[in-house]
């Protein structure tokens, strides 16, 4: 099993980098299934039905979202609706949406988790024993389990690895935008990064116009932010391939100009 996850894609120039590159990374690795990090798709922040609507059309499998998942209201009954796009799991029982899911692919299932982490986040309970309810709930329906853990503290996500080492096939982490360096396999077989990165213009910061995050920074006064609009567009994912016992065999990082 080969899963390509694309770590969150910002804007307009975020999806057409996403758009452009997707069907020759899916041919030329032998891809099966594709999970994409939705949460910053629309003008920034939020997704749209007509965006997520779309990706699953062309051929992605399931979206993962974040801390931004109901920034538009729109997108609310589109939640409930459609079962290949889950938000936080550990979010309040009852908010619109689901936190796991099961898609299929030529006779494979894949679990597609979404968490977030409650260091610097809000979230309504602990991970670490969501992860633990929705692993009991997942038992006997999947034969690989992806985690997205949306957070933003390192520690909390290399302790979650950990918490899912030898239990699932991967646990990457998204967020921060920026990717880091430690991609490996841990012991048990679980495929694990501690954030996979954006999809978008790498000339603002982490998505936003510079000038505007700037300001923000300088002054500390409220300013409207915009996706940024510069030329430096990079896809940023990794490659995951298991074995048919729900093992990883290897993470490869791909950084990507878009
Ligand atoms: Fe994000
Ligand atoms: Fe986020």
């Amino acid at each position: 099993m080969r899963l390509l996850f694309v770590g969150d894609v910002v804007g307009g120039p975020g999806r057409r980098a996403l758009e452009s590159l997707l069907p020759d990374l899916r041919s030329e690795r032998s891809i099966d299934f594709v999970v994409v990090n939705g949460e910053n798709s629309a003008g920034g922040l939020g997704i749209t039905e007509k965006i997520a609507s779309g990706w699953l059309a062309s051929g992605v499998d399931a979206i993962t979202l974040g801390n931004h998942a109901y920034k538009h209201r729109d997108v609310y009954p589109y939640l409930d609706r459609e079962e290949r796009i889950v938000r936080p799991a550990n979010y309040p029982m009852g908010n619109p949406g689901r936190g796991h899911t099961v898609v299929e692919r030529d006779g494979m299932r894949l679990g597609v988790v979404n968490l977030s982490g409650t260091v610097f986040l809000d979230a309504a309970r602990s991970a670490f024993a969501e992860a633990d309810a929705v692993l009991a709930d997942l038992r006997g329906k999947a034969d690989h389990v992806l985690v997205d853990f949306h957070a933003e503290a390192t520690s909390e996500k290399v302790a979650m690895g950990w918490h899912l080492d030898g239990r699932v096939t991967a646990c990457v982490g998204t967020h921060t935008h920026v990717p880091t360096a430690d991609a490996r396999v841990l012991p048990g077989g679980t495929a694990y990064i501690s954030d996979v990165g954006m999809t978008g213009p790498r000339g603002g910061v982490i998505g936003v116009q510079k000038e505007q995050a700037l300001e923000r920074f300088r002054t500390q006064m409220p300013v409207r932010f915009e996706t940024s609009d510069d030329d430096d567009i990079w896809l940023n994912a990794v490659v995951i391939e298991a074995g048919a016992d729900g093992r990883a065999t290897s993470i490869e990082q791909l950084l990507l100009p878009g």
